[in-house]
């Protein structure tokens, strides 16, 4: 993968994908260029004023672009169920059934990014009464896995990306304490979801390959990129100063959400893609080209992630299909 970058995308022409939290930063750039090369995108994000603006602007950008926006709240497991509904109704709705995404309930999905992140939160609760970042990074993107799996498995060569970050070694996940209640310490609840990114895949990709399935889930993280992410925090509680520093860093030391995004795309994309890799920029972990990441071992714990696994269903209610 010597110096990949998005030129080596490979055609995606009649291939669908869906990228959570597309309308800014890493997700935004990986739709825009999935579209580029010719799939069918859906940018499926929070907020409808957000999403559409980043649509538009998608399509200014890539004049050819089959892109739509769809509303989904990963924060809102209803919104998740609504959102996977609608696109099982109208299998990306952009009206065009052809390729192998198809449309309609007995179409296909080739790729599902779970990108949507948010980092370092005072302790919130989503909808469902989760803990914001554990809900949001990892218990949305579970159920929504879940319930767009049908759709995954009936593509040949599909494949799941989550994006998780060299900070999920902040902490491992608590299974006695998966909602960080007794003690939360915002950072360690951020690592701890991204520990959860990465426990998710390895079991998926256990799991796919256990079943004979051909579906590869593999995890991407973008070192650190100049995105809305790192402000997003001091900006929700006012604290101008912190969000003053997060700006200056940014611009200081952070690579651009374009090379941020190579990861994933290379992930979402690349030949010869593992299951359970974990790509990441080669330059200690932070900037550069895509390769190999290093990831913590308890990532690759199989009774931890089959305990997280079993965990998510219960809170989640989505039950993956057997076998
Ligand atoms: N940037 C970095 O240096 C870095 C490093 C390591 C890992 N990451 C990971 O990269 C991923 C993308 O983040 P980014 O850096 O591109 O930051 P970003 O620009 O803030 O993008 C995050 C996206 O997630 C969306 N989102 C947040 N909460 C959501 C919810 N409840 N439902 C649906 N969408 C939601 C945001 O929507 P709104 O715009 O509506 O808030 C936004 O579209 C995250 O998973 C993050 O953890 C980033």
């Amino acid at each position: 993968m010597t110096g990949w970058n998005a030129s080596d995308i490979p055609d995606q022409s009649g291939r669908t994908a869906v990228v959570t939290g597309a309308n800014s930063g890493i997700g935004y750039v990986t739709a825009r260029e999935l579209a580029r090369r010719g799939a069918r995108v859906t940018l499926a994000c929070r907020s409808e004023e957000r999403g559409t603006r980043a649509l538009e602007r998608l399509r200014s950008e890539v004049p050819s672009a089959q892109a739509e926006f769809r509303r989904l709240d990963l924060g809102d497991l209803g919104s998740v169920r609504e959102f996977a509904a609608s696109y099982d109704r109208d299998g990306g709705g952009s009206g065009d059934s052809e390729g192998s995404g198809g449309g309609g309930g007995g179409g296909g999905l080739d790729l599902l990014v779970n990108n949507a992140g948010v980092m370092a939160l005072p302790y919130m609760q989503t909808a469902d009464g989760f803990e914001t970042q554990f809900g949001v990074n990892h218990l949305g993107h579970f159920a929504l896995t879940g319930l767009l799996l049908p759709r995954l498995l009936r593509t040949p060569g599909a494949r799941i990306v989550s994006v998780s970050s060299a900070f999920h070694a902040l902490g491992n996940i608590d299974l006695r304490d998966l909602n960080s209640e007794r003690n939360y310490r915002r950072w360690i609840a951020y690592g701890r979801s991204k520990s959860a990114n990465l426990l998710f895949v390895h079991e998926l990709a256990r799991r796919l390959a256990a079943s004979g399935s051909d579906v590869v889930a593999a995890a991407a993280h973008p070192g650190y990129a100049e995105t809305n992410l790192q402000a997003a925090a001091p900006k929700m509680e006012g604290r101008r100063l912190a969000e003053r520093v997060m700006w200056l860093g940014n611009r200081a030391l952070a690579q651009s959400a374009t090379a941020g995004a190579l990861p994933t795309l290379y992930a979402a994309t690349a030949r010869g893609v593992r299951p359970d890799s974990f790509t990441g920029p080669r330059v200690l972990g932070w900037q550069g080209a895509p390769g190999k990441s290093w990831r913590a071992k308890w990532t690759l714990d199989d009774a931890a992630g089959e305990r997280l696994w079993e965990a998510s269903e219960g809170l989640t209610g989505v039950r993956y299909p057997a076998g």
